[in-house]
């Protein structure tokens, strides 16, 4: 376990890009909270999410679109943790799950 997420955090800082689009952010930001490994209330876990968002690759209108949706969510299904993001956030975080969530 220790050794995972040391390796986890060697392989953020050796990422080429350089973006800050890496499980810290989603980490400071709560999301882990409730995507984790442990799951709470029905909030599918990122594995489960960023197989799902697959589908956004390269289609970068798609993408935006959802990061709109997901920034409002449904009536009934209102998450404050999502509404809170700024655009520019909630867009490097739904692209960082479209490329994996790794
Ligand atoms: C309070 C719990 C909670 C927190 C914190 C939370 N989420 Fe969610 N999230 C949910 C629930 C519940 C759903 C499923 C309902 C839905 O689709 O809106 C969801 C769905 C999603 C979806 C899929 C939306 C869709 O329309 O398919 C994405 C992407 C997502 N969350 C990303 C994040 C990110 C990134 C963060 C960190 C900023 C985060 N979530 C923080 C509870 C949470």
């Amino acid at each position: 376990m220790k050794a995972g997420i040391c390796l986890s955090i060697g392989l953020t800082v050796l990422s080429p890009t350089g973006s800050y689009a890496n499980p810290q952010l989603a980490l400071a930001f709560g999301c882990f909270n409730c995507h984790g490994a442990i799951q709470r209330g029905d909030a599918p876990t990122f594995e489960r999410l960023s197989g799902k968002l697959a589908k956004f690759k390269g289609d970068s209108v798609a993408e935006a679109n959802f990061v709109s949706k997901y920034r409002s969510g449904e009536p009934l299904e209102r998450v404050e943790a999502h509404e809170r993001l700024s655009p520019e956030t909630a867009k490097t975080l739904v692209h960082w799950l479209v490329e994996g969530g790794k």
